[in-house]
């Protein structure tokens, strides 16, 4: 049954919602537009917040109905922290799209939140207090990722091992946005792209 649930999550992970939104929406391909990530905040970018909201929600419930589901089928919390790993390399390697994805941001929040309700809201009110006082979605992630496993060990320290994984991997797909920030290039959360004419 673990077997399964990893593959479902993985499968799952791996339809990109973003280019399907945009390519529903009629706006450009966000693998290759804006910040060339196919995510929520470059959809954001390039359609506005309907389309940005569309692949946030569908991308978080990646990552909640794998782990949500398995939780309820009795499967053990490793195997759980496995199947969320899995629902995120899913977003991030996916199969249905020449393995290039996202940053596992919204996905890892999905996965992370049937663990305990404080988690997910803690997550969630580090990322916002975050952007709020910066306006960078990407140091918002990076920061919320490198405080997500002190989350996990006061909480539920079983899981700390694979939170620190998950948010490595997270980190580690930000680099492009490190770089930026650090050159002063990564655009704010609020700047939208013009269309091309
Ligand atoms: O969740 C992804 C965000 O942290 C960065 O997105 O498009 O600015 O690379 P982007």
């Amino acid at each position: 049954m673990t077997l399964l649930m990893i593959l479902f999550a993985y499968l799952l992970g791996s339809v990109s919602s973003a280019v399907l939104v945009c390519k529903l929406k009629g706006l450009p391909d966000p693998r290759t537009s804006g910040s060339n990530n196919p995510g929520a905040t470059n959809v954001l970018r390039l359609g506005g917040k309907g389309a940005a909201v569309m692949v946030l929600l569908f991308d978080v419930l990646k990552g909640t109905i794998p782990v949500w589901t398995s939780y309820h089928l009795g499967i053990d919390p490793l195997s759980l922290a496995f199947i969320g790993i899995a629902a995120c390399l899913g977003h991030i390697y996916p199969v249905f799209f020449g393995f290039r994805g996202g940053k596992g941001v919204a996905t890892a929040l999905g996965a992370l939140a049937p663990i305990s309700d404080w988690m997910g809201l803690l997550i969630i009110a580090t990322w916002l207090v975050t952007v709020w006082i910066t306006q960078y979605a990407s140091l918002g992630a990076v920061i919320t990722s490198m405080l997500a496993p002190v989350y996990t060990y006061l909480i539920k320290p079983q899981y700390t091992l694979s939170v620190v994984l998950l948010c490595l991997l997270i980190i580690w797909r930000h680099q492009p946005n490190l770089v930026r920030l650090w050159q002063g290039k990564e655009p704010k959360i609020s700047e939208r792209l013009k269309p091309k004419a």
